[in-house]
């Protein structure tokens, strides 16, 4: 792991300072249609709600397409890094991959300068094979109130300050993996303009979990002029029991409710995914105050396990000192695989359809 600084990216806010509240509508929509080419790896995992599970899906996906990459490198196959960045000032992302406690850890400083002022990209490389983490914490609460402030010169421009810096970087990155609760609205445009595929995760039962569901839906549409190509691209449960392998009663009827509120939205349900993740609540938690993503925790409960010297990892016990289920464990981690997998076959099925949509555009 070492700490790595872009340095010498274009400036953002020269890019917005063109901009002003009597720019034209078409010149949003050039710099729009230049930078979504650039944006199509950027998956953003998000609900209009707290709590439903975006940091776990958004580490693990993370820590699965990195995986992906380096077997990928070790076949002799092409194969790039991904980035994991989360926007949120709880920075939970940062204990979820174990950086919380290192040299690493500036509380978000970094990242909010890199996004708001122009400061350079700072990223942990090699936070894993194959993944990178920005940092996130409690300097990242700033952002919504100074992308506000660049909305009051710059207009809707101010929120493409992440776009732009996320463009310059989206070629290194197989995948960029995006952590944002839509909680502000400046939030929800930043993340909305950058991310191009939108994965939401499910682990309530209640209305407010489908309220959260239909505020993104409506955001995603509201957000059109700054990403015409966003969209809720798979909705994923997470936390969900069962039972000899099989959904119970409350994930099928949260399920249709889910695809009645996506029909009436005119859009596919499809996008629900059938892979899961299983209620491991136990299990999850320890994922957390390990620092250790559900795959990782599951070898090291497996003992097999080993750091970057070498050493066996000794494995994890419960709070009460017992060693943790590995055959739990690695169940949790094989559901995130397959949600892994069911996530990024959709992702990658949109982004031919983008580029089949790109390519009529540029013939006709
Ligand atoms: N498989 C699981 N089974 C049960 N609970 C789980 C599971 N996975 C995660 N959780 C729990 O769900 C809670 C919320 O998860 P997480 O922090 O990822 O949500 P979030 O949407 O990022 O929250 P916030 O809005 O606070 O950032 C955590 O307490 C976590 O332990
Ligand atoms: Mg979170």
């Amino acid at each position: 792991m070492e700490l790595y600084e872009y340095a010498d990216l274009t400036s953002r806010l020269d890019a917005i300072g063109e901009f002003d509240d009597m720019s034209d509508d078409e010149k949003l929509a050039d710099l729009v249609d230049q930078l979504r080419p650039y944006l199509r790896n950027v998956i953003g995992a998000t609900i209009g709600k707290g709590g439903e599970g975006k940091t776990t899906l958004a580490s693990n996906l993370a820590y699965m397409l990195a995986e992906e990459q380096a077997l990928r490198y070790s076949q002799g196959k092409s194969a790039k890094p991904v980035l994991y960045m989360e926007l949120d000032h709880n920075g939970d992302g940062r204990l979820d991959l174990g950086l919380a406690a290192t040299s690493f850890n500036d509380e978000g400083k970094a990242l909010r300068d890199a996004i708001t002022n122009d400061g350079n990209l700072k990223v942990v490389k090699e936070v894993r094979p194959f993944l990178d983490a920005t940092i996130s914490g409690k300097y990242c609460a700033d952002i919504a109130a100074r992308i506000s402030k660049l909305a009051d010169t710059h207009s809707l421009a101010a929120y493409l300050m992440l776009s732009l810096l996320l463009a310059q970087v989206s070629h290194l990155y197989r995948w960029i993996v995006l952590d944002f609760a839509p909680g502000d609205k400046a939030i929800q445009r930043t993340g909305l303009a950058a991310a191009t595929h939108l994965v939401a995760p499910i682990r309530n039962t209640d209305n407010a979990a489908l309220g959260g569901l239909a505020t993104l839906t409506r955001l995603i549409r509201t957000n059109r002029r700054l990403n015409p190509e966003a969209a809720l691209t798979a909705i994923a449960f997470v936390g969900f029991r069962k039972v000899k392998g099989e959904p119970t009663t409350e994930l099928l009827n949260v399920r249709a409710k889910i695809e009645k509120l996506i029909t009436d939205a005119n859009m596919n349900p499809s996008v629900i995914l059938d892979e899961y993740v299983r209620d491991a609540r136990a299990i999850a938690t320890l994922c957390r105050n390990h620092g250790k993503p559900a795959r990782e925790f599951a070898l090291a409960a497996a003992g097999q396990l080993h750091d970057e010297q070498g050493n066996l990892v000794p494995r994890p016990r419960d709070e009460n000192g017992r060693f943790v289920d590995a055959e739990q464990a690695v169940k949790l981690a094989d559901d995130y695989s397959n949600l892994a997998r069911g996530v990024i076959t959709r992702v990658r099925q949109r982004n031919s359809e983008l580029r089949e949509n790109q390519m009529q555009g540029a013939a006709s």
